[in-house]
């Protein structure tokens, strides 16, 4: 289970370190594979990320990488994992569908015996921001919304579906991420006007972040209470949170963003732990 300690709940998360890190391949629009990798900045990008969730007293469980798959580091696409049952990923990207089945046998090894092989197309927590008592989904460029009935059916837990509108944010967590007190932090212009409406009308708190923030992936953030883990470069969220009294915690992660990923990629909640 979940520990608090004052404003602080002991999280756990599934981490892939980036040791076949690479842009062979372009799947979105930050993915360009004539520009170079530094695979050990990435590596040490990462390293500072699973230093950091641990120095702040969460524990982090590593999957091992698998040769020939430079994406599988981005943990959060891995699955989506509710009151211990693990709903699997289905990539829409051939070049990304081993990542699926690799990630089940980890949870099944780990001891999860609640575990689903998704009919729909779905990337996991990538597309999927679970909050205290429904999650929100996104469709648009990857997930099919056929996999948030499958997940809600699975995970007994309600699914708002989202629209995604602009390829740069094509998952869910690019664009918004779960703040304290069931509210959420988004760009607005990543969601279709109906979407749009929804998110007005669930979250009348909601943080909303500029073209800047979102385009420097600060929306790509790991939330656990006061703290905030995100992205250096979106000064303005970081600040907006400052005053909304959360303690920002910044990291760089522009080795992995020329993926198209941040820190919330690189990171799969396990909710919780089983015993
Ligand atoms: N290159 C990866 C892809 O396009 C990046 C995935 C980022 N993950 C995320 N949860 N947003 O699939």
């Amino acid at each position: 289970m979940a520990r608090t300690s004052g404003a602080r709940t002991q999280r756990h998360f599934l981490m892939c370190p980036p040791t076949h890190f690479a842009v062979e391949y372009a799947i979105n629009p930050w993915m360009d594979p004539s520009v170079a990798v530094d695979r050990d900045r990435a590596l040490d990008q990462w390293s500072r990320l699973r230093d950091l969730y641990r120095a702040l007293g969460h524990r982090v469980s590593e999957i091992a990488p698998i040769e020939g798959l430079p994406d599988m580091v981005f943990a959060a696409n891995g699955g989506l994992v509710v009151d211990g049952r693990v709903y699997g990923a289905r990539f829409a990207s051939a070049e990304r569908t081993p990542e699926g089945p690799a990630y089940l046998d980890w949870f099944r090894k780990a001891g999860y015996t609640e575990t689903r092989e998704p009919k729909h197309v779905n990337e996991g927590e990538g597309d999927f921001v679970v909050l205290d008592t429904l999650a929100l989904a996104a469709t648009g460029f990857r997930t099919e919304a056929a996999a948030h009935q499958e997940a809600e059916r699975f995970l007994g837990r309600p699914v708002v579906t989202l629209q995604l509108v602009d390829p740069r944010f094509y998952h869910l967590d690019t664009a918004l991420f779960a703040l304290p007190g069931n509210t959420v932090a988004y760009y607005p212009q990543a969601f279709s006007a109906g979407s749009l409406r929804v998110l007005e009308a669930l979250f009348p708190d909601a943080l909303l972040a500029t073209e800047h923030d979102a385009a420097t992936l600060g929306l790509n953030s790991v939330c656990t209470g006061t703290d905030v883990v995100m992205a250096a470069e979106a000064a303005d969220l970081a600040e907006r949170l400052r005053r909304r009294g959360h303690t920002v915690h910044t990291v760089h992660m522009d080795e992995l963003r020329k993926a198209g990923g941040g820190a919330k990629c690189c990171t799969l909640e396990l909710r919780p732990t089983p015993d």
